[in-house]
């Protein structure tokens, strides 16, 4: 590993054609645990399409005994009842295989949804960044769609087309063999006009898909941010640009139409040919009493029942074509692979009391090709309260998050507890650590369950514990139905300081060795700040706690505070030592206390 990671590596930029032979894994183990249930689907299906093929010949019997005029009411009423019969059965099967084998694509789909989703809550925040929210929520809906109807009804539709074929064939040939010949002598011009227009249609989808994901995303992230919409009156903008992102989408399910269009009429057409050639050969074989007219008859019935088939290799090619692209793609998500990812022999981890971060000589950049945002930092993150300072983008959100663990590091600078990071496994890491980020995150769910988040076996007191030590209780007491308030999609029922103190209180209710607070006190009043830090400093004596904040009244309760500067560390030390010889530091304290201290002022 180089000494500067890059996240870059973790991304698949071009979507690849992925051999058959790796697409098949993805859907084996499911057809192999419901091989009984598709057996017994296929089986009614096959004998469905035998019983229907036994049709014809009766009304072979029918139309030549009536010919002879050999055959009596009774008899044609028993032929009747036995059509009759036979309809019946068909029913009653073609219900059992219907629920079967569309019942083995929904248990398929279940199982690749959940494959999908296990996937993707295991992938680092790289991937995260390169895979939007539309695009993955498309994988999860309009792709697994595509893959179910292929192994649901494409499926059926195949194997269907090639008995009813086989079996209509294997009649006609009986009938006359030349006949059957000249009637299916159209028939390659299907499969290769089949074939080329295929293959343009599996293009033609996959942007399909790709314009789908965009129009997607974009309505995901303007309802996310509606109300920053509003304030800028960007509504018609907003409006015009989904407009024409979806007429991009409608112009490329046109260009998809367009070719489904042709396949099924080009079936059509191949069947009709079919059928003058019997109405010429096959008549003139009657005139020449070479087949009887029952025969003629019956043959006519086959061909007609080919049509269907026919008809069918056109449609299960494009459900087969959208199938696989949709399984491509998915295919490439569920093998994507992080760039953090546990060591593959991990050293063996033993719970820490009193762990502690050391960085020697670290750099980091977030792509290969852009500048590092941190630079060289040698630093020790022992037992006790760092408070962390700097302009904005020097640097501190990305030290936190690579504490966290969210982003990957380069091997030999990043050490947890004396052991080199990428030799623990990352949820031991993670365990070790409260992270309350700068923006808080807060679920649509009860306040209650908002801060027992990482602790589902929380009770109700001590759930209240965090939010006292968090300075937060007060406030939910204040709301109408308490801790079982619903705090509404993403916290909108709540100010900007109640949220950060509410995930403060989740983080505290984890009560983890090292607590990572980026910036999360910043919209709570000086007063609060106060009462939360005597609260911190009590409930995390002789644990590593990391703030950071640009207010010097928190600061200067910390133990020692390392200024950032351009992803370097520019200074660090107490309170009283940075105020003799941090000119920076010295300013901050000057502007912050002429206004009394009462409100934070930015960094010149
Ligand atoms: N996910 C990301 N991908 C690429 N660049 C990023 C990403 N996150 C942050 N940066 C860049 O890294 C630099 C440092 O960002 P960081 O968020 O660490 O700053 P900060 O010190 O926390 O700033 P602030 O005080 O505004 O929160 C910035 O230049 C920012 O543009
Ligand atoms: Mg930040």
């Amino acid at each position: 590993m180089s000494s500067t990671i890059s996240t870059a590596a973790a991304s698949q930029t071009e979507p690849r054609r992925v051999p058959f032979s790796q697409l098949r894994d993805l859907l084996l183990p499911t057809y192999r645990s419901h091989r009984l249930r598709l057996a017994v689907g296929f089986a009614a299906l096959v004998l469905v399409d035998l019983l229907q093929l036994t049709i014809p010949r009766i009304i072979k019997y029918a139309v030549d005994g009536l010919e002879t005029m050999t055959i009596s009411t009774a008899g044609l009423l028993r032929l009747g009842g036995l059509i009759l019969l036979i309809a019946g059965a068909v029913v009653a099967l073609r219900f059992v295989w219907r629920y079967l084998i569309i019942g083995f694509s929904r248990l398929l789909e279940r199982a690749v949804r959940n494959r999908i989703f296990t996937h993707i809550l295991k992938m680092d925040m790289p991937f995260f960044e390169k895979h939007t929210t539309g695009d993955l929520m498309a994988h999860s809906s309009n792709d697994l769609a595509a893959v179910q109807m292929a192994c649901g009804m494409g499926m059926v539709a195949a194997i269907d087309a090639l008995v009813m074929s086989l079996a209509a064939i294997g009649f006609m040939i009986a009938i006359h063999p030349l006949l059957t010949l000249l009637a299916l002598l159209p028939m390659p011009l299907l499969a290769v006009s089949t074939r080329i227009l295929s293959a343009k249609l599996h293009k033609r989808f996959a942007t399909v898909q790709e314009q789908f994901s965009a129009l997607t995303e974009f309505s995901r992230s303007t309802l996310i941010s509606i109300g920053l919409i509003k304030a800028y009156t960007m509504e018609n903008f907003q409006t015009d640009r989904f407009g024409r992102l979806g007429k991009r989408y409608f112009r490329s399910n046109l260009r998809v139409a367009a070719i489904q269009g042709l396949i099924s009429p080009l079936a059509t057409l191949v069947g009709s040919l079919g059928m003058l050639m019997v109405l010429y050969f096959g008549g003139r074989l009657v005139i020449d009493g070479t087949i009887s007219l029952g025969d003629f008859v019956a043959f006519i019935t086959y061909l007609y029942m080919l049509i269907w088939p026919m008809m069918a290799i056109g449609w299960v090619a494009n459900l087969v074509q959208r199938g696989l692209t949709s399984l491509g793609r998915i295919y490439q998500l569920v093998t994507s692979r992080s760039v953090l990812a546990d060591p593959l022999l991990p050293a063996a981890p033993k719970m820490f009391r009193r762990p502690g971060f050391a960085l020697n000589n670290l750099t980091f950049s977030y792509a290969a090709d852009s500048a590092p945002v941190l630079k060289n930092l040698t630093l020790s993150l022992g037992p006790g309260i760092h408070g962390v300072t700097g302009r904005t983008g020097s640097g501190k959100s990305t030290l936190c998050k690579l504490l966290a663990r969210l982003y990957p590091v380069a091997d030999g600078k990043l050490f947890f507890g004396g052991v080199d990071v990428n030799q623990l496994p990352l949820q031991f890491i993670r365990s070790h650590i409260g992270y309350v980020g700068q923006e808080p995150l807060l679920f649509s769910d009860t306040i209650a369950a908002n801060i027992a988040l990482g602790r589902e076996d929380a009770s109700r007191e001590e759930i209240i514990e965090a939010a006292v030590n968090a300075a937060i209780h007060d406030d939910i007491l204040a709301l109408k139905d308490g801790y079982d308030t619903m705090t509404g999609e993403r916290g909108v029922k709540l100010s900007g300081g109640q949220r950060q103190r509410l995930a403060l209180a989740r983080a505290l209710l984890c009560d983890r060795p090292v607590l990572l607070i980026d910036d999360g006190l910043s919209a709570v009043d000086v007063a609060t700040e106060h009462e939360v830090f005597a609260g911190l400093r009590r409930h995390f004596a002789g644990k590593t706690v990391l703030i950071v904040s640009n207010r010097i009244k928190l600061l200067s309760m910390t133990d020692r505070i390392i200024i950032l500067a351009d992803g370097t560390i520019e200074c660090e030390g107490s309170h009283e030592r940075l105020l003799g010889e941090n000119s920076l530091y010295q300013s901050m304290f000057d502007k912050q206390m002429t206004q009394n201290g009462s409100k934070e002022t930015p960094l010149p």
